[in-house]
């Protein structure tokens, strides 16, 4: 696993444009929750195009302990036979999570509507992020935690309830893993398990569960939010899954192709739902030139091509309602606003102090050991943007077990006066694989 074994630094410099055709890995999270419901349905799924990231792997290994058949053939399709809603069986051992915040969420969630206990654990990174928030719902389903780290941190022990019951909640936080953790849970319960979020987040649990076969209702609430409502004890029916390309992958090729001076990179089949492409939104309002082409319905999400091209970027204000959109996309974001010209506001960011790192100080550090002036201000960043003078570069960044961290940083280096290193590479592959040897197919230079 990335957390035990030694750092592998890495820099990145300039050099010549970047330019071709490029499919990044499968989404994420749909590669999580294709995994978890599938071993949640009634006979076999098969899934394409499934992220093998070690977070997804994970998963996939956890569905195993739990008692589902997931195998991988050959032509790289992913065969997963399920166990039926409240199925599982107890696992033999603590399930590891290793960096995945999402694969534990969910898991911790679907396990909490079975009659079984678990163990939960992660690495450094994982322990120290926050479980109560989906502990708090799940307890008033019937869950208990017979363990736990301080302030309900990892590793703990979930035993799940024997006879759920379902509830009605509203989410204190915009987090699309909170709201999946309590549907995932609501499965098991008679009746309806309802969540309610005041802004909408990801909802690809919605649309996952809709295809195996549930009966969920999503309507608008208040301004920007949502309320979910999910008719528990549905027989899930295996359904083949195409999983999207990640646009949260994309992010960093595509920022590097603003910013690198010539370049023309196309990105293939990239999802587009529009609760994920905030970033996208914001760039083209900094002026980027991102061209949409083949736009299409595939797997039940949206999918399209990117043609991107360098562009001059000027700082703009990003608004705290666009956050959930965009809530990975912030550090490639703070990478792009460093070349642009004035200042970028980016607002209502306290999410980002729970991610795979405190992503708010790690982003600000990030920019100013590379000679750009950063202001946090509360839940607020402030970047002033260099503009035709350009970034300096030359610092060498703390990566923190994070793999945005460590991909936003080589993506400076790639336009910054001098080189930009990082700390530790290792854990991009958790999100990425193969993320180095793409970049280097479309030209950088990173060694
Ligand atoms: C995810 C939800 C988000 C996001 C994470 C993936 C998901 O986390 O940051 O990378 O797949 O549900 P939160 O639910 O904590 O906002």
């Amino acid at each position: 696993m990335t957390s035990t074994s030694s750092p592998t630094p890495l820099a990145a410099r300039a050099g010549g444009p970047l330019t071709g055709r490029v499919r990044v890995p499968g989404d994420k999270s749909i590669s999580h929750r294709a995994l978890i419901l599938a071993a949640m349905t009634v006979g076999e799924t098969v899934i394409s195009g499934l992220l093998e990231g070690e977070d997804v792997l994970n998963t996939a290994a956890a569905m195993r302990a739990l008692g589902a058949r997931v195998v991988r053939l050959d032509n790289g399709t992913w065969h997963v036979h399920g166990v039926g809603v409240g199925g599982f069986a107890e696992p033999a051992a603590a399930l590891d999570f290793g960096n995945s915040g999402t694969g534990c969420r969910l898991v911790i969630g679907a396990v909490a509507g079975c009659g079984i206990t678990a163990t939960f654990d992660g690495d450094a990174s994982l322990r120290k992020r926050p479980m109560r928030r989906i502990l708090d719902p799940l307890e008033q389903m019937g869950a208990r935690v017979l363990d736990q780290a301080e302030g309900g941190r990892l590793p703990l022990t979930l035993k799940g309830a024997l006879d759920p019951l379902p509830i009605e909640y509203e989410s204190p936080v915009p987090s699309a893993q909170l709201k999946s953790a309590v549907l995932l849970a609501g499965l098991a319960a008679p009746g309806e398990t309802t969540v309610i979020e005041a802004e909408a987040t990801r909802d690809h649990t919605e649309k996952l569960l809709k295809h195996f076969g549930a009966k969920i209702v999503s309507k608008p609430h208040g301004d920007n939010g949502r309320r979910i409502v999910l008719q528990g004890q549905p027989e899930l029916v295996p359904a083949p899954v195409l999983v999207p390309a990640d646009p949260s992958s994309a992010a960093f090729p595509m920022v590097a192709a603003l910013l690198v001076p010539g370049s023309d990179v196309t990105f293939e089949a990239v999802m587009t739902n529009p609760l994920r492409t905030g970033l996208f939104t914001t760039l083209r309002e900094m002026g980027a030139n991102i061209e949409e082409s083949d736009k299409r319905a595939d797997g039940g999400e949206e999918i399209a091509s990117y043609r991107v091209r360098t562009s001059k970027l000027k700082g703009v204000e990003v608004p705290a309602s666009r956050a959930p959109s965009m809530i990975d996309e912030y550090l490639i974001l703070a990478v792009a606003a460093a070349f642009a010209e004035g200042d970028t506001q980016m607002r209502g960011l306290k999410e980002l102090r729970v991610k795979e790192s405190d992503r708010l100080e790690a982003t600000a550090a990030m920019l100013r050991v590379n000679g750009i002036k950063v202001d946090i201000e509360g839940d607020d960043m402030i970047v002033h943007g260099m503009g035709a003078n350009g970034v300096p570069g030359g610092g060498e960044v703390a990566t923190h077990m994070d793999h945005r961290i460590a991909m936003s940083a080589l993506m400076m280096g790639l336009a910054s006066q001098k080189p930009v290193r990082i700390d530790d590479s290792a854990f991009i592959a958790t999100s990425f694989p193969g993320f180095v040897e793409l970049m280097k197919g479309l030209g950088a230079d990173l060694s």
